[in-house]
């Protein structure tokens, strides 16, 4: 039996893009879905039921049990609202998968406030509030599965997305404490960085690119994520077009001053403090 037989998963933005396709996989896979979407524009802007609803329709079509949520995962109240409604429905929650997700792209000298704040809301604010909410139940049935949504943009930096990207990699810190919080708990945190043709990257790559990025390819590792078999944890994923890769910070031997240096022995010693031929995964040295 599939490890997500019978489990409670709340999938955040799954009206639509990746978030549909977890929930359909994971609805395939035996879990009671909570069906999760603002139903408004790529930018954020707008709301509405229908999105949430298409796919709740869909997944009861095939069988399967799943509930609607038009709540907005940037407040608090939105947040606990959808976690209510996976208690009230299916009567606990095992998972969340932060998916939900806007862009306001635009080059760092013409980032405004709204649009900084707005991406911040919805990706580091949304993954924080939806979390937050569950993590009681998580801690009391010794059980829980978190995903968030992380994104090359972050790891790696992408023009134009200073914004997205800050909040993406925030993501990773959160779910960094959140595995080591969550160990003794049986609570496990892992971020997917995916790639897949969306709304969100239709005019951002080129089509025959994203011809070979089906969301579909991404489904699977998530849902083994929030399966209970996987018990791995504060790991980075990307995944798109068929390849499921690891990603982790590494840290270099660098070097050691026994005493403050001056600016000009650090300038001489500067090619071993940026050669990463002998990095190895770090780990925090205060932790
Ligand atoms: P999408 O635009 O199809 O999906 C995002 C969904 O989130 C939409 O259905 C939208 O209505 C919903 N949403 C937006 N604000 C919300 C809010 N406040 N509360 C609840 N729902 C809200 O885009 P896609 O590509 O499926 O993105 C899913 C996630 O994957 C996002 O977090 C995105 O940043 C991330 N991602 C996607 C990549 C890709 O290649 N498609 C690359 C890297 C990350």
């Amino acid at each position: 039996m599939s490890g997500l037989a019978d489990r409670v998963v709340v999938v955040t933005g799954a009206g639509g893009g990746l978030g549909r396709e977890y929930a359909l996989m994971l609805a395939r896979e035996g879990a009671r879905v909570v069906v999760n979407d603002l139903g408004g524009a790529r930018d954020g802007s707008g709301s509405g039921s229908a999105m949430a609803d298409s796919v709740v329709e869909e997944i009861r079509a095939g069988g399967g049990l799943a509930f609607a949520s038009y709540d907005s995962v940037a407040t608090a109240e939105g947040a606990e609202s959808l976690i209510r409604t996976a208690i009230d429905e299916f009567g606990a929650v095992h998972g969340v998968v932060n998916n939900a997700g806007i862009l306001r792209d635009g080059a760092f000298h013409k980032m405004t406030d709204d649009n900084w704040d707005a991406v911040m809301k919805v990706h580091l604010y949304g993954g924080y509030h939806v979390t937050r909410a569950a993590w009681p139940h998580f801690r009391e049935q010794q059980f829980g599965r978190v995903v968030v949504a992380t994104s090359t943009s972050g790891l790696y930096g992408n023009f134009g997305q200073s914004n997205y990207g800050a909040a993406k990699l925030g993501l990773v810190g959160l779910i960094n404490t959140l595995a080591i919080e969550g160990a003794k708990f049986g609570i496990t945190a892992n971020a997917v960085a995916p790639l897949a043709a969306t709304r969100m990257t239709e005019d951002i790559a080129p089509a025959d690119f994203l011809a070979k990025l089906p969301p579909s390819h991404v489904a699977p590792v998530v849902a083994h994520l929030v399966s209970e078999d996987c018990t791995d944890t504060g790991s980075v994923f990307v995944v798109g077009g068929g390849q499921v890769q690891r990603v982790a910070q590494f840290q270099n031997k660098g070097v050691t001053f026994a005493e403050p240096p001056t600016v000009d022995e650090v300038a001489a010693r500067w090619d071993e403090i940026v050669d990463l031929s002998n990095a190895v995964p770090g780990s925090n040295p205060v932790g």
